[in-house]
This record gives C-alpha cells, structure tokens and sequence, in this order.
C-alpha cells in the first residue's frame, strides 16, 4: 500500500529546510522506487494570521487514519508572539497524537564539529529520550489577577505512573536492543519531591528488568555538567519533558550545532512527527543560509519509521557525505547555501551512495 506523509514547513527558516528535505525525499522514492507520496499543508503563522485556524481536529484524525508519518520543518512566528499557532500544531500534534517519545541522537560526525577539545565521535554518540506528552507541558494551570501587583502564575507540572513508565522503558528497550550497556535517567529529585520522586522509584523498578545494563541517575544540574567534562560516559539518557528540551540544545551544540540535530516524535506502531530539533530562526528565513542537514536527517528517521531502512540508510549517508566533503553552510564552517547543500545531498542518494 502506498505510503503517506503529510508535510508542514511551518514558518521562517522551516519552509527552506522542508524543501531541501523534499528534495532528498523525491531523489529516494524515484532511486530506491519507493511506493510514497506527500501531500505539503499550509499550516502555519501565515495561514494562522490569514484563516483563523491553526490545526483542526479533523486534520488531526487524518492523520491518526490516513497517514504514515508527518514532516514539520519549523514553527514560530514573531507575529504571532503567545505561540498560539505553533502550540496548537506542534504541542498539539505530540497530545493529541500520544506521541510519547521524543527520540534525539547526537552524534558528533566529524572532530572539527565538537566545541570541546579533544572530543570525537566516539565521545559524542549518545540518544535522549525526552518524554514528550507530559510534564509542564500540558497547559495546565493560569493566571490569576493578571497584570496586577498580586499577579499569581501557576504553571503545573504533571507527571503520571504511566507516563513516566512507558519513557523509562522505551529507553531501556532501546538501549538493549541496540547493545549500548548503560542508561542514566536525569531528574530534579532533590528539590521536586513529588513529581520526581515518581521518576526516580520508576527508573529504579524498570532497571530491575533490565539487569544486563548499567543504570546511572543524575540530578539535572550534574548532568549538563558532566556532558560538557565527559561526554563519552552517556550513551542513552532519559529524562522528563522540559529537561528533554534543555539537555537536547546542549546535545545539538556537542556536535556542531541545531542545524545538524533531528528528531522524531513517536508512539511505536502509529503515525509519528519527525522535525529538526531548531526552530524557525526568522532572522535567517528566506536568505539561503539555513542549514538543512537536521531535516534531511529527521526525514531519514522517518523513512525508518515507516519500515523504509535502507533508504534511510542512504539518506543518512548522503548527509554525513556532506558533512565530510564539506559541503556546508556557514554554521560548519562550509560556505555555500541552504540549496546547494539539499542539491548536493539529493545527487549523493541519487548517485545511491
Ligand atoms: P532557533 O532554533 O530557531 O534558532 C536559534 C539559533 O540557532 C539561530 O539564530 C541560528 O543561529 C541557529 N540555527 C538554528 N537552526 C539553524 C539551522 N538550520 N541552520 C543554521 N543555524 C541554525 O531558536 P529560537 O531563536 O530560540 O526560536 C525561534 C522560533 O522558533 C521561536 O518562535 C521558537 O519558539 C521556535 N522554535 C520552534 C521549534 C520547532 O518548531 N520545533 C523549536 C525551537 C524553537
Ligand atoms: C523543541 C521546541 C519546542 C519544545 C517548542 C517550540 C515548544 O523547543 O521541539 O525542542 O519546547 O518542545
Ligand atoms: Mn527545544
């Protein structure tokens, strides 16, 4: 049966990296034959300000039926400065999907890429696995005498058995399935005792399933440190929702940069999202600077997800080919633009590297 992705560029620097995305993705279908199609949709800030709409909840159950996988380049608007669209689209789409795992590798590809001396590839080579559907994330909560000296903001910060659990162990799964022998679950226990005193009892009562791999549990604050003094020690962390966001700049910045580092929201089994882990840089949209290898790279994730494994196989290998022959925007020191790189990589997977 043919397969289905839905694509939204989104904003800014998002609708750039998409269609260096898409190029690669046509140069797969038509070389590996691929049995595929694409249908792009406008929402985004535009269609926001012009319509009114940001995601309807038909388009939603679209999705849950008809599609395989959806493609997000970028959203976020400064016209739009509460974020309502890119909420609704975005944290919408993770919600309402039950999109519980945002899966984030970092790996460092070259040396010449890594801000910390001496480090490689082999020291910078670790997956976060960001709990994506909780936490406080969730909305919940307002604001009380708004404006006024008394202001009270609440902001709550949700955490459930079942949540915690199913992230906890779609990490371990991965770490055995994959062979990489050790886990550390990051959390704030010392200071959250409610919250995450449910993390830290669940990591310890997976692990016991699990006794071939080494578990380590860091407090948040240690962990960012210790990325920055020995990356090499992590191999797989897992961790709630906002500290996901934070740990995961940090972990694109270990190996050159947001314009190198991808995503995929999913829920094993179901249509997942996949998207680079940068934003939509509006200073940069429309100039032919954005680098678009971390959305090459999320569309090479999502080939996989749709049981397409060699053909993002060589989607990935066309991106570390442009990395190596240099082949790069101005953020890994290249100096050609957005569209020579996506052109670069799409005759690579052509070339069927
Ligand atoms: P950002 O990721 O858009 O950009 C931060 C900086 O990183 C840029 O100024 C640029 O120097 C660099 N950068 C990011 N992507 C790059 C790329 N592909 N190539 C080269 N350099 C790149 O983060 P921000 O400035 O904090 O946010 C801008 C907007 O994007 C905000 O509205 C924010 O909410 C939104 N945002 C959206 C997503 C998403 O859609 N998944 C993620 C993060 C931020
Ligand atoms: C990300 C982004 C989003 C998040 C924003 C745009 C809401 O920063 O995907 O990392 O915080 O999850
Ligand atoms: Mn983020």
């Amino acid at each position: 049966m043919t397969k289905r992705v839905a694509v939204i560029a989104g904003d800014g620097i998002g609708v750039d990296v998409t269609v260096e995305a898409l190029k690669a993705l046509e140069a797969v279908r038509t070389s590996d034959g691929l049995d595929l199609e694409w249908v792009e949709m406008p929402y985004s800030a535009d269609h926001y300000l012009e319509t009114g709409v940001t995601m309807p909840d038909e388009q939603v159950a679209e999705f849950r039926e008809s599609y395989d996988a959806i493609f997000v380049g970028a959203l976020g608007d400064p016209r739009v400065p509460d974020m309502t669209h890119a909420r609704d689209i975005l944290l919408g789409l993770r919600f309402k999907l039950d999109l519980y795992m945002n899966y984030r590798p970092v790996r460092l590809l070259d040396e010449a890429l890594c801000p910390l001396k001496g480090k490689g590839p082999d020291d910078v080579r670790f997956d976060v696995f960001r709990e994506n559907t909780e936490g406080l994330y969730v909305g919940m909560g307002g604001i009380f005498k708004k404006g006024t000296a008394d202001e009270v903001a609440i902001q709550e910060d949700v955490n459930t058995r079942k949540g915690v659990e199913r992230i906890i162990r779609a990490a371990f799964e991965h770490a055995k399935t994959e062979g990489l022998g050790r886990i550390c679950m990051c959390d704030k226990s010392n200071a959250l005792r409610f919250g995450h005193d449910l993390w830290h009892r669940c990591f310890f009562e997976v692990a016991q399933e699990y006794p071939e791999i080494e578990t380590q549990h860091l407090y948040v604050d240690a962990l960012v440190m210790q990325l920055v003094k020995r990356p090499e020690q992590f191999r797989t962390i897992v961790t709630c929702n906002m500290f996901g966001d934070i740990v995961t700049d940090l972990g694109a910045q270990l190996q050159g940069g947001l314009g190198l580092a991808a995503s995929g929201n999913i829920h094993p089994g179901q249509v997942s999202l996949f998207e680079p882990v940068h934003g939509s840089a509006p200073k940069y949209a429309g100039k032919d600077t954005a680098n678009p290898l971390a959305a090459i790279q999320s569309l090479s994730m999502l080939l996989e997800h749709i049981g397409e494994r060699e053909s993002a196989a060589r989607v990935e290998r066309a991106v570390i080919d442009a990395v190596r022959s240099n082949v790069t925007t101005r953020d890994l020191g290249g100096s050609v633009g957005t569209a020579a790189v996506g052109d670069h990589v799409a005759s690579r997977i052509r070339d069927r590297i």
